[in-house]
Parts: structure tokens; C-alpha cells; sequence
């Protein structure tokens, strides 16, 4: 698909050049921000700003309350954009006024003069095609994570970001919480040493995985735009239980559980020890078998578990090993928790309901420290260290914590690109770090690579079956220019192929 590079009318100073425009040259006009004027609530129209959302339903909707929880009141839900009828109801109702369009594509080619920014928050398979079409349209971008489907997405998206200079945020609420910044107070006062090991635990996939491809294709639900739907994956029927919510477990669509969680939980240290390409990755991940001695083959599914190990080396020369594991696998309990505590309840923000999401844990030299998911609730180990520890706040905390991710990035687009910081910007952020969770899916896709051999045994004598090449192999990276050194087959990973009539990702 070729994006669509049209500005709005330079002529007028209109407050959709109001919006985005930088401090100063916002201020050589007559429009005065309400803040400064009224103090009384009031948001005059050319400070608040006008956010086309795409995808409707599910975290959609999250977002859309998240935004317009913000006390400044300065943002205005304009258009929205849903392919499942179903999916938009409820944001149709509450937004009557907005401009409703199934195809993204027709929204801003229509509608590009009557928005500032868009919001995604769609199956990952689409996420960068409309990411970069609103970046190209000088569209700040709000884009759940992660950022991409494919690790070449991620990379395009972030020169994207600089090149089109529009303020970008990606949707790890965790990044702009309190936990955030209190871990990086503990690390910079020393109380862990030099971190050498970081854990990273989630329970996800919580949808089912490891399954086969399903044989039936039942019909389309008459509320749902399939081909829209698909957008830039390769054509295929429809399936049963794939929307809402499941997509996330077939690797044409979704990118897993380290897709799911990997920025909230790989983010604390990603962010806090300053990360950026891994140099080494290795991995291994459930088999399932469906015969005696016969492994299942479902490569189009991801695994049941899965564990992978990211070798970085820090700024400092150091090494770090960053450990992932999921599907229910832990790290070893630490040795500092006593006795029959439950380890995820403390590590992490498990209640004993529902749903568990995941943890992290750093190894220091000196000391441990622990977090739920986005860096949420951190702990020292042993516990009675909280009792004692007093490090002084030196950092300020975003107003609204996880909240206050999406009410800064509102302000950060009313202030215009270079003019007010987010906590995850695509460059050197949000970028690397969707990269490294898409890495750990390369070595999870590569290991189902399989060859048929023949041999001769000597005691069972001429056999037939499958080897797996890219098995227990240690990965080396090349990160700058996107590539494995040492198995060429796991290449076909870093850029899918987008379906005909989709174009490709170029900048
Ligand atoms: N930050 C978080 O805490 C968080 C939580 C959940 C999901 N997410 C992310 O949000 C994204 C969506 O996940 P979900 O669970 O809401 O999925 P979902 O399937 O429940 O909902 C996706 C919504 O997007 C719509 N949609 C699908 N394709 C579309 C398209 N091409 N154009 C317009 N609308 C389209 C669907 O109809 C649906 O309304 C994913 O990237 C996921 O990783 C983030």
C-alpha cells in the first residue's frame, strides 16, 4: 500500500497547527492555551487535542477511558475506526458525534485535516502499517505494544518517529508508574551493586497455544470485515475462536506471550539499565506429542512455554544475562523468601484470582530487588529491607501513575515534538525494546524449523525422521544490521512478507 504523505493546508493558522507546533513558535500567534486564560476548567478548542483511535474494543476501549480520565480535559475522542461492528457499539454510543469508519485507510485519507494524533490499539499484525501511515501524516502516534509484529516493523517504526518528528508513545502504562522510578532511585543509591542477572516471569499465554491450525472454517460473522481484519497478513479463512482477544497465539497474527507481556516485564531493566540490542540469544520451548515418540508439529502456533536467555553487554563493559520464561515456568524461588510464602504474590501482583501477569527480578552484586508487571509494586530482598531502606525521591512521579502515561503523552503532543518528554518514546525506548522481545520469537519460530534425514543405526538400523537445526543453539546478533550470523534460516523472521495489495513498510 502506498502511505499517504498529505499535509494539512499550510495557509491557515489553524488549531490543528496549533497543535504540535513548539513552544515558540506556538507562542509568536494570538492563540493562548486556557490554562494561562481561564483557570476555570474551560479548554479552549486549539489546546485540546483531537485523537482518531483505532480499534475500538478490548484494550481500545481501556485506552479511551485512560485518556479521558485526564484532569486537564484536553483531549477530544474525534473519529473512530473499528472492522468488527460488534467491537465499536459501546464507543459509537458514547461518541456519537465522531466520525465512524471501518477502513483505517479511508478515515485518514478523509479525515487526516480533522485530527492531531491517532491511537492503535489492534491485533499486532497491523499495528505498524498504521503506525507509519500516521506518522507519515504527521500524526503524533499513541501504539499498543508491541510496537510490531516483525523486528524490521520495530526499526522502521523508530526512524519513523525521528523522521517525521511527531511525539510517540508506546502502551507499557508501567513505564510512567511510581514502581519505575523507585527502582531506579534503589539502583542508582547502590543498595543492589552492579546487576548482573535479571528474571523476567509471566503466566501468559492465558489463550489457547500450542495447537494445531484448525480444520473447520466456519463462516465470517456478518459483523466483522475479514479482509480488513487481515489487513497486511497473508490471506487465510476465517477460524473459529480467533476474535476477540485469541489472535494473539497464532504467529501470523499475534507474537505470543513474550508479545503480550515482554514490555511490561522486559521494560524495568530495558529501561533502568539503559539496554539496547541483545548480542546473544538462546531458548528452548515446550514440545508437545501427539504419538509415541512422534513430536506434534504446529508451527503456527506458539509454544505452551517457553525460556529464553538475552545476552547484553551494558554501557559500562559488563555483562548482563536477561532470562524470559513463560507458560507457568519460574526462575529458582530467591533464597532470601522465607519459608512457604508464595512466591508471585510477593514478586508480582498475584491475588490468588484470576490473573497473575508476571514479575521481575534483579540480581545485584550487592543485593535483590523485585517487581510486578511495568515495574508495579517493587520489593527488596529479604523483605525486611523495606523496613530499614530509605532512599530520598529524586526523581518527580507522572501525575496519575499508569494513568498519567497516556495524560502525558496527550500534554507532550500539545507541546509539540523535542518540547516535552514520554516515557516511551519510540527512539531509544519503546523501538529496541519491542526488538528484543521479537528476538526472543525468532528463536521461538526457529526452533520448529525441522529437515528430514535418512540414517543408518547401528541398532535400529536405516531410519527416517526430522532434525531441528535451530535447536539449543546459541544465536549471535548483529542488531545494527538486523541479522543472526550463525544460522541463516532464522532470518526469514525479521520481515514477513505483507499480503498483496498491502505494499511493504518503507520509510
Ligand atoms: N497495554 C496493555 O495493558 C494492553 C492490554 C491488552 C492489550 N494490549 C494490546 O492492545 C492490542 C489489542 O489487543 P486486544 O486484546 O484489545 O485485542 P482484541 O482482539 O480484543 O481487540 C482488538 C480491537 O481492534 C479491532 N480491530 C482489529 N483489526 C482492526 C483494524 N485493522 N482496524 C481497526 N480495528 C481493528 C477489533 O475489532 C477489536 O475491537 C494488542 O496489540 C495488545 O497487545 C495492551
Amino acid at each position: 500500500m502506498e502511505t499517504n504523505n498529505r499535509k494539512s493546508n499550510s495557509n491557515e493558522i489553524s488549531r490543528r497547527k496549533f497543535v504540535g507546533m513548539g513552544a515558540t513558535s506556538a507562542a509568536a500567534i494570538t492563540i493562548l492555551p486556557s490554562f494561562t486564560v481561564s483557570g476555570l476548567g474551560h479548554v479552549a478548542p486549539s489546546d485540546k487535542l483531537h485523537l482518531a483511535v483505532v480499534g475500538c474494543g478490548g484494550e481500545g476501549a481501556a485506552d479511551i477511558q485512560a485518556f479521558m480520565k485526564t484532569p486537564k480535559k484536553n483531549v477530544v475522542i474525534s473519529h473512530l475506526c473499528d472492522v468488527d461492528d460488534r467491537m465499536a457499539a459501546d464507543r459509537r454510543k458514547e461518541y456519537p458525534k465522531a466520525p465512524f469508519y471501518h477502513d483505517w485507510r479511508e478515515m485518514f485519507d478523509k479525515e487526516s485535516k480533522n485530527f492531531d494524533a491517532v491511537t492503535v490499539a489492534i491485533p499486532d499484525h497491523n499495528h505498524a502499517i498504521v503506525g507509519l501511515s500516521a506518522m507519515q501524516l504527521n500524526k503524533h502516534l499513541y501504539l499498543q505494544k508491541p510496537l510490531s509484529h516483525d523486528i524490521y516493523e520495530a526499526r522502521i517504526l523508530t526512524q519513523a518517529a525521528t523522521k517525521y518528528k511527531v511525539v510517540t508513545q508506546m502502551g507499557d502504562q508501567g513505564a510512567s508508574c511510581e514502581g519505575m522510578r523507585t527502582l531506579r532511585e534503589w539502583i542508582e543509591a547502590g543498595i543492589l551493586g552492579d546487576i548482573e542477572k535479571v528474571f523476567c516471569w509471566t503466566d501468559r499465554p492465558v489463550w489457547p497455544q500450542g495447537i494445531p491450525w484448525p480444520k473447520t472454517n466456519p463462516p465470517v460473522p456478518k459483523e466483522l470485515n475479514w479482509d480488513l481484519w487481515l489487513g497486511t497478513a497473508q490471506q487465510t479463512n476465517y477460524i473459529e475462536n480467533l476474535v476477540p482477544f485469541n489472535w494473539r497465539g497464532w504467529w501470523q497474527f499475534g507474537t505470543g506471550a513474550l508479545g503480550d507481556m515482554g514490555c511490561h516485564i522486559i521494560g524495568p531493566p530495558f529501561k533502568l539499565l539503559g539496554l539496547g540490542y541483545p548480542t546473544e540469544v538462546s531458548g528452548s520451548a515446550s514440545t508437545v506429542y501427539n504419538g509415541i515418540f512422534s513430536e506434534a508439529q504446529y508451527p503456527e502456533s506458539g509454544p505452551v512455554s517457553s525460556s529464553i536467555k538475552f545476552k547484553y553487554i551494558l554501557k559500562n563493559g559488563k555483562n548482563l544475562d536477561l532470562y524470559w520464561m513463560d507458560g507457568g515456568i519460574t526462575p529458582d524461588r530467591p533464597i532470601e523468601l522465607e519459608g512457604g510464602a508464595n512466591m508471585n504474590e510477593i514478586l508480582g501482583d498475584f491475588t490468588g484470582l484470576k490473573d497473575y501477569e508476571g514479575s521481575t527480578l534483579f540480581v545485584g552484586t550487592k543485593g535483590k530487588a523485585a517487581c510486578g508487571w511495568g515495574g508495579r509494586s517493587p520489593v527488596l530482598l529479604p523483605l525486611s529491607l523495606n523496613k530499614v531502606v530509605n532512599v530520598p525521591k529524586k526523581y518527580p512521579r507522572v501525575d496519575g501513575d499508569v494513568d498519567g502515561h497516556y495524560w502525558q503523552w496527550i500534554d507532550a503532543c500539545i507541546a509539540g515534538y523535542g518540547n516535552a518528554e514520554v516515557d516511551s518514546p519510540f527512539e531509544g525506548y519503546a523501538g529496541p525494546l519491542t526488538e528484543t522481545v521479537l528476538m526472543g520469537n525468532l528463536i521461538l519460530r526457529s526452533f520448529n524449523i525441522r529437515e528430514k534425514v535418512k540414517r543408518t543405526d547401528p541398532v535400529y538400523g536405516d531410519m527416517e525422521g526430522f532434525v531441528f537445526p535451530g535447536r539449543y543453539i546459541n544465536y549471535k546478533w548483529d542488531g545494527p544490521n538486523m541479522r543472526i550470523t550463525n544460522f541463516e534460516q532464522a532470518n526469514q523472521f525479521v520481515r514477513r512478507e505483507y499480503r498483496k495489495g498491502w505494499g511493504e513498510l518503507k520509510i
